[in-house]
């Protein structure tokens, strides 16, 4: 028998038991005549005691232990004198009578505690070490439960978990696709889904009627915090099935999610914001809400004071922080230069002090009258103490910064609390985009989205102003699902396909196998797939999903412990009939 007990079970009530544990050393200490060893195994910590006075042999073989080391300690639980009550066993710790060392260890890289000097990069090469961290591991160990939880919920509502293919063919997810060159059939690829979109609306067809899964999906996009090239779905389909079916059935996932694993109940429905609100709003279609500061358009109010910024500016909106009147000349210059960050691209930054004496005092005051002022105040129910923060110009853009304004000062204020949690559903968005470099309209979601039934008719006579029967749940300002009611019948399919530029044969050579399925009796079907790494890491308090994720790509998508992506070799190659050469 390798071990009776863990590293993280022992306590008080084990005194006096003869004992084995195994785990790795974390540290050793030689104090006196004494030898301190931490044992750690995925349980916890367990203090080892060496005596040199009792055993000299055995304590020289301790001292000699490396960090890192596996071993095998034989002996008996006793009460520590020196209590630790910050650890389960930290009451107690072993003496032990018999050591065995099971594996030796290089110095490691980084030192393997909570505080280590190992920077990220190095951290990602050696992850099976960064794993044996605790806050790493444990996040893991959530991500286990989560889907435990997911699946136990899931079957309990009768979806029936399906596995789909990740060699198949391109799926339309707005992404690049990574792509698989098929040894049998050469100069043909096999694409990795960017999810089972296809697949799940098929498994409607062959009548599954209600079909989930923890799925990985593959996309070769930009990355960021709450990105990687692969990822994982909690992708889910329902037939007959409208809108308020599907969000009422995942409401219920994320109420008992949320109960499950925080604690936390909602008893009250989550808000539904149409896109266009949001948008008007918040400047975004994933608001956070944990937090108010909502815009108040100025256009109208501004314009006619010679002041030609606001005066050619086709949007002026403005947010109100509360209590910020006396921000000092230096916090409003930092958040002007916040603004005018290219990424932000505000071209600058105007404000309304509205001292607590009640006067206003703006960066205006040229054009503008303290009258004309506290007409801002008052449209945007500002209070003496308040700061009136204003962005001008194109509209969609201004809202977009007026959006990372807002943020920033939620988060300057301390409004987005880590332990605060509101969710929302943001419905009635856009069903098509226009692109100006192509000149044609792209689905916003995918090409399978329904729009809402009463704006089929405006398909052809205006599609910008269609609006797409899909939802998106939104937590804290993170997108964590989305999905739609798709369109179940292949006229309107084709119809579809038609007002994105896809040909008859276009459509046929891409989507033909759904096409087809269509004319086979397709019910009336819907769905919804959730970031499962987004949801975990948002359970775990982390806006980054790379620690929730074993084995995660760094930011260039590369797995540097692998160190791949990398070459194949000739061989590979001729089989594949792939041949790498330079672009002339
Ligand atoms: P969508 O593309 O919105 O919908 O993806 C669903 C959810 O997946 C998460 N997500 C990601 N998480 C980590 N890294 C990524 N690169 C990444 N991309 C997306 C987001 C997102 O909300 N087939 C449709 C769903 C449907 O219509 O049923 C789909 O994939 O949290």
């Amino acid at each position: 028998m390798y071990r009776t007990h863990t590293c993280g079970e022992l306590n008080m009530k084990n005194t006096g038991q003869d004992v084995i544990l195994c785990g790795w050393v974390q540290k050793s200490r030689d104090l006196g005549g004494m030898t301190f060893v931490d044992l750690r195994d995925r349980y916890g910590i367990t203090q080892l005691v060496f005596n040199m006075e009792t055993n000299s042999e055995l304590c020289e073989k301790a001292r000699k232990l490396g960090r890192e080391f596996v071993v095998q300690a034989k002996g008996k639980v006793k009460e520590r004198s020196n209590k630790n009550l910050k650890i389960s066993t930290g009451e107690i710790e072993i003496y032990v009578n018999e050591l065995i060392i099971l594996n030796r260890s290089e110095i490691p890289p980084f030192t393997i505690e909570e505080e280590t000097d190992g920077g990220e990069e190095l951290r990602m090469k050696y992850r099976y070490l960064d794993l044996r961290r605790t806050s790493v591991k444990n996040n893991i160990i959530l991500r286990h439960h989560v889907s435990q939880e997911v699946r136990k919920y899931m079957d309990s509502i009768g979806f029936v978990e399906i596995e789909t293919p990740v060699l198949i063919k391109s799926t339309p997810e707005g992404a690049r696709d990574f792509v698989v060159p098929s040894r049998m059939q050469p100069g043909t690829f096999y694409a990795l889904p960017q999810s089972p979109q296809t697949l799940k609306q098929l498994l409607m067809v062959a009548g599954f009627d209600k079909y989930f899964q923890i799925v990985r999906c593959f996309r070769d996009e930009d990355l960021r915090a709450d990105r990687q090239p692969e990822f994982s779905q909690i992708d889910c389909e329902m037939s007959f099935v409208e809108r308020n079916d599907i969000l009422n059935t995942f409401e219920g996932l994320a109420k008992y999610l949320f109960r499950q694993i925080k604690g936390v109940e909602f008893n009250e429905p989550f808000l539904r914001i149409p896109y266009q609100e949001a948008m008007e709003y918040y400047g975004s279609d994933k608001p956070d809400l944990r937090f108010g500061m909502r815009f108040t358009e100025l256009t109208g109010t501004v314009k006619g004071h010679d002041f030609a910024v606001f005066d050619t500016s086709e949007y002026v909106g403005a947010i109100c922080a509360e209590g910020c009147s006396e921000y000092t000349r230096k916090q409003l210059d930092e958040l002007t230069d916040f603004v005018k960050k290219p990424q932000i691209g505000a071209k600058g930054l105007i404000y309304v002090r509205y001292n607590s004496d009640g006067t206003l005092k703006s960066s205006v005051d040229k054009f503008y009258s303290p009258d004309d002022l506290k007409k801002w105040a008052d449209a945007m129910n500002a209070k003496p103490g308040d700061l009136i923060l204003v962005l001008a110009g194109e509209k969609k853009k201004s809202l977009t910064a007026l959006s990372e304004l807002r943020l920033e000062m939620g988060n300057r204020l301390g409004l987005r609390k880590k332990d605060k949690f509101i969710p929302l559903w943001v419905v009635d968005f856009p069903l098509l985009e226009w692109d100006e470099e192509t000149k044609r309209f792209y689905a916003m979601h995918h090409p399978f989205t329904s729009p809402i039934p009463e704006d089929w008719p405006l398909m052809e006579k205006d599609p910008g102003k269609v609006r797409a029967n899909a939802y998106d749940l939104v937590i804290n300002g993170v997108e964590i699902g989305g999905g739609s009611i798709r369109i179940h019948d292949a006229t309107d399919q084709k119809r579809m396909f038609k007002v994105l530029g896809f040909s008859d044969e276009e459509a046929n050579e891409q989507f033909g196998f759904l096409l087809n399925a269509f004319k086979f009796g397709a019910p009336p079907h819907g769905g919804i797939a959730f970031g499962f790494d987004r949801w975990v890491a948002m359970f775990g308090g982390q806006d980054s999903i790379r620690d929730f994720i074993a084995f995660p790509k760094n930011n260039s998508g590369r797995d540097v412990m692998l160190d791949t992506p990398s070459q194949i070799s000739n061989k590979q190659l001729e089989e594949l009939q792939l041949f790498i050469g330079r672009k002339k």
